[in-house]
């Protein structure tokens, strides 16, 4: 049966193996998925032995994304412009090929499941770390009216707005109200929150965390406290999957049901 895992550390709690189970079984694809714990040395050893095994896929998620894409010999357009590799599959020549999932999982996500659309609407992006990176050319692709990144360190929001040709600001030159917010900060993480003026948000304005809890995000908190509705990154997680197993398999899971099914664990 064909081989794939996901390679991070630590990897023991992934949510992959059992999205990818859910996805074989939906499609009717025949696969093996499971985690591997990388090597903080021997990561691109286990990598090459994975394939000289017949593996078939791998994803790669944290520490090893930046690791993954300096090994790879072919990388897809997306993949570049992140600087970082989600998803590694061997290429038509033997040469190992590295793609990004996780932005056009994130925008799949919001347009799909959460019938948002981009398209001509006002964009802020808060943060500009790794996670941010890989989200923007998805996101620029569906032709919003502008995208404006906001980060604590201003400098690195507008090395990103340079290279992808946006907005850069400081959370407090920021001047609203904004269509779409999506918070890509790490501070989610801690419970905390870049501070945002009350004018950033009105009722007509979706919010989306890319980070997931089950508890409501602080961010989408304060969302909610200030009148709008919108998500969390629970959809992200599985439809950054969903692109992976595609670009594997050729087939497109469907996701909305699995992210239900999910959220009810998680109560
Ligand atoms: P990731 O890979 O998750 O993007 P990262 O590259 O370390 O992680 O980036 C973390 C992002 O969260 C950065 O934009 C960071 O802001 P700085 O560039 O100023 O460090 C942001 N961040 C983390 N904690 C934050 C906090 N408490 N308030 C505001 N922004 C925060």
């Amino acid at each position: 049966m064909d081989q794939y895992a996901v390679v991070g550390n630590p990897i023991a709690h992934s949510k992959s193996p059992s999205i990818h189970a859910y996805f074989a079984q939906q499609t009717g694809q025949h696969l093996m998925y499971s985690t591997l714990l990388g090597d903080l040395v021997e990561f691109e050893n286990q990598v090459r032995d994975f394939f000289e095994k017949d593996g078939k896929g791998l994803n790669i998620t944290v520490p090893f994304k930046e690791r993954a894409f300096a090994m790879c010999d072919i990388l897809s357009q997306r993949a570049k412009q992140a600087g970082a590799v989600n998803t590694l599959m061997i290429g038509k020549n033997g040469d190992l090929f590295g793609d990004n999932t996780d932005g056009v999982g994130m925008v799949r996500d919001i347009t799909h499941n959460h019938g948002q659309s981009f398209k001509d609407r006002s964009v802020l992006i808060l943060g500009a770390g790794g996670a941010v990176r890989g989200v923007l050319e998805p996101i620029l692709a569906e032709n919003p009216e502008s995208v404006t990144i906001a980060n604590r360190t201003v400098e690195k929001a507008q090395a990103l707005a340079d290279q992808f040709d946006c907005l850069a600001s400081s959370f407090e030159a920021l001047e609203g109200p904004f269509d779409i917010i999506i918070n890509g900060t790490s501070a989610s993480l801690s419970g905390s929150l870049p501070p945002l003026k009350d004018e950033l948000v009105n009722g007509q304005t979706w919010c989306y965390d890319m980070m997931y809890s089950k508890e409501r995000t602080v961010f989408l908190q304060w969302a909610h406290e200030h009148g709008a509705v919108g998500a969390d990154g629970l959809g992200m997680l599985v439809c950054q999957a969903a692109e992976a197993f595609y670009l594997w398999r050729q087939v497109r899971p469907e996701t909305a049901s699995l992210v239900d099914s999910m959220r009810k664990q998680m109560e």
